[in-house]
């Protein structure tokens, strides 16, 4: 008997511009295109194992080896049938001899390498793998930006990582959503000098889920509509620039702009949302302070920092800075040994970290 199954996996991406607002809320087109950096594979990465078979009884999800609900009509479910639509469509419609997998149930296995308590956000990996570990067992003739086209609806984050290196989603016009998709700016060997240091400040369960406080922002928000048609577009254009190029300068002070104005602009949302807490402040502080000195020496800064819908931060920065830049962490926020086996790197009080490259 043929085993028919497939193991791939994706890493986490952290967006640079940010994503926040939706357009439609089903095929979830956002408001704004965006921009990431998808982590190296050795790191942060979600693993998924796929495996269709007639004698399974439905469709069914482990999550860490806990078996979850696919709600019926739901973003997991959406999925799985977009890509059983697709198997019909590209391969078992096209050759009679091919296997009926789409008929098959399906049975799915996903792992994350990272602490689910590190509180970083999984579902862009998760969704990411998800789809490429199914598009595998389907053999689906379909690229990356294909299939970003179906992460995108399990989470809008998860079309970004479906690519390495510098990422953009593309917000597109199209009401179907069929121009709403990732596509590469640069490969991570385009500019391999670029580390994302990960300072996690807090594993607490986010107050306000992403998904539910952007649609507050997009209902409330003055601001975003601002961000939205004078901002996020020239940004978009600048950054890509700034990749193409390898200008650290201007790649950090857009990525640090941007944070701030993603929490302006929940800020701006009512009720206002807080995503940021007083240790996330003051590495904002400590960035800024050793970019001023930077500047003072060089005229050019050597950390950017952002933040997602919580508190922990994220610092790229060229890899000669790495050193300095955990030392200097080390030093404001003292060492907690209980994480240092967590990430392997480093780990500090209120702030735990990992060194990613
Ligand atoms: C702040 O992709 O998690 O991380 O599409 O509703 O699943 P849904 O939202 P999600 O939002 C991510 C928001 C963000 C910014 C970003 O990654 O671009």
């Amino acid at each position: 008997m043929a085993i028919y199954q497939a193991t791939t996996s994706a890493p986490v991406n952290i967006a640079c511009i940010k994503y926040w607002g939706k357009r439609d809320t089903k095929l979830i087109l956002p408001t704004n295109s965006s921009l990431s950096v998808t982590l190296d594979q050795d790191h942060l990465r979600s693993t998924t194992t796929s495996r269709a078979d007639p004698s399974f009884k439905k469709d069914t999800l482990w999550l860490n080896g806990q078996e979850e609900l696919i709600k019926d009509g739901g973003r997991m479910a959406t999925c799985i049938a977009e890509l059983k639509r697709l198997r019909k469509e590209l391969v078992e419609d096209k050759d009679p001899d091919a296997p009926k997998l789409s008929t098959f149930p399906v049975h799915i296995s996903s792992f994350n390498n990272f602490p689910t308590a590190a509180g970083l956000a999984s579902s862009a990996s998760g969704f990411a793998a998800l789809v490429s570990s199914i598009a595998t067992l389907y053999a689906l003739p379909c690229d990356a930006s294909a299939l970003s086209l179906i992460a995108r609806q399990g989470s809008g984050s998860a079309c970004r990582s479906l690519f390495g290196g510098y990422v953009a989603w593309e917000q597109g016009t199209s009401p179907s959503g069929e121009d709403s998709y990732a596509v590469q700016i640069a490969p991570q060997s385009h500019w391999p000098d670029i580390h994302a240091l990960i300072c996690v400040v807090s594993d607490d369960k986010k107050g306000t889920s992403s998904t539910s406080g952007m649609q507050r922002t997009v209902e409330t928000s003055p601001l975003l509509q601002h961000r939205i048609k004078h901002v996020v577009p020239q940004r978009m254009a600048d950054i890509s620039k700034a990749i193409l190029e390898r200008d650290f300068d201007t790649f950090a002070k857009i990525t640090m702009a941007d944070s701030n104005q993603f929490h302006a602009v929940a800020l701006d949302t009512e009720p206002p949302i807080f995503y940021m807490n007083d240790v996330s402040k003051a590495i904002i502080a400590l960035v800024v302070e050793y970019n001023r000195v930077a500047v003072l020496k060089t005229g050019k800064v050597k950390a950017a920092y952002t933040y997602d819908a919580g508190p922990n931060a994220v610092i790229y920065t060229p890899k000669e800075n790495v050193k300095e830049i955990v030392q200097m962490i080390v030093k404001y926020f003292p060492q907690k040994e209980a994480f240092k086996d967590v990430f392997g790197i480093f780990g500090v009080q209120g702030v735990q970290g990992a060194v990613v490259d």
